[in-house]
């Protein structure tokens, strides 16, 4: 009777603990659950979603101004893109005679709080040919072109407009009055060379020719940030290639300063060359050269997806 006793006092513990336990287990499930349930926020984030808000984080600045300072591990990161052998403050000091010739502050920032301002980003790509896009293009606030794009003789199919224009010294062009000159700097010498261009003429040496002298508006001069340039490389391209394409870097500039980005111009010929509108190609073998240009190509197609841009595939 005395052993009955404790066996069913036993299984009577073993119960109750269980019921205890599931209870527990129960509610805990419930509990966590409920936030889930209840949640008026139906869509869940893919960790692309993640990635892409990441990107659009807008702490770095996109352009230089007079009173930003470059943090020193964005000066060595940039330094290394084209072997700059001079120090941090050479750097400094040569920015600060730059904006002595050119405003102190870029005008174009963010995008416009009470109109929507939409624009128009032309790679250089081949696929333009035979578009008819031009009156599509020229319909935007702003325009941006890059490097040797040019509209004389192509109009139809790339527009005449040009509110900005992005470039380098190796790739630069003269420009009218109206149009911004957006310099992308990859070394010390771009510094110099946008401050003796537009003054009294640069007669420095680079790995390519490069123009003396630029006819540009200095009132509309815009220098993008080398530290932007890397937060591409780093946060949207998983520091993929060399460095960001020019084409890469001004979409995503666009993304920042604008409401609505339209693109076109962007994507490789039938061999994966990146040819131009305006020319055969010559060098068969360049592919997107020390670019990332296939992961690029995916990210826009991504964006226009998700309709973060229109996109324009061409012809
Ligand atoms: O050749 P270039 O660098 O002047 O072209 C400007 C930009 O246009 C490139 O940096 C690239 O992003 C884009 N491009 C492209 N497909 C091409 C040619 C250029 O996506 N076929």
């Amino acid at each position: 009777m005395k052993l009955r006793m404790k066996v069913l006092f036993a299984l009577l513990c073993v119960t109750g603990i269980g019921v205890i336990l599931n209870g527990r287990v129960l509610r805990g499930l419930a509990e966590y659950a409920l936030p889930e349930d209840t949640s008026p926020c139906t869509k869940r984030l893919s960790e692309d979603d993640r990635r892409l808000m990441h990107c659009f984080n807008k702490s770095v600045e996109p352009f230089l101004s007079a009173n930003y300072s470059l943090p020193e591990d964005a000066f060595n990161w940039w330094k290394r893109l084209q072997v700059e052998q001079r120090s941090f403050r050479a750097y400094t000091e040569t920015v600060d005679r730059l904006f002595e010739i050119i405003p102190p502050s870029p005008g174009l920032t963010e995008p416009s709080p009470d109109c929507c301002r939409t624009c128009a980003v032309v790679g250089n790509s081949v696929n333009l040919n035979g578009s008819h896009y031009g009156p599509d293009i020229d319909s935007h606030d702003i325009v941006i072109r890059m490097n040797h794009g040019h509209t004389k003789g192509y109009e139809a199919d790339v527009g005449t407009r040009t509110t900005h224009h992005v470039m380098y010294p190796e790739s630069a062009v003269d420009l009218d009055i109206t149009t911004h000159l957006v310099l992308v700097p990859f070394k010390i010498l771009d510094l110099e060379w946008l401050m003796k261009a537009l003054t009294t003429g640069f007669y420095g040496k680079s790995y390519a020719p490069v123009k003396s002298n630029i006819t540009a508006n200095r009132e509309l001069v815009m220098v993008v940030n080398p530290a932007f340039m890397r937060w591409v490389h780093d946060s949207w391209l998983m520091k993929k290639g060399q460095y960001p394409s020019t084409g890469f870097m001004v979409l995503i500039l666009a993304l920042r300063i604008c409401d609505e980005v339209h693109v076109f111009g962007y994507g490789a010929d039938k061999d994966g060359n990146w040819s131009h509108y305006w020319e055969k190609l010559k060098n068969k073998k360049f592919k997107t050269g020390i670019h990332p240009g296939t992961h690029e190509y995916g990210i826009i197609r991504k964006l226009a997806e998700q309709q973060k841009l229109k996109f324009y595939e061409g012809c």
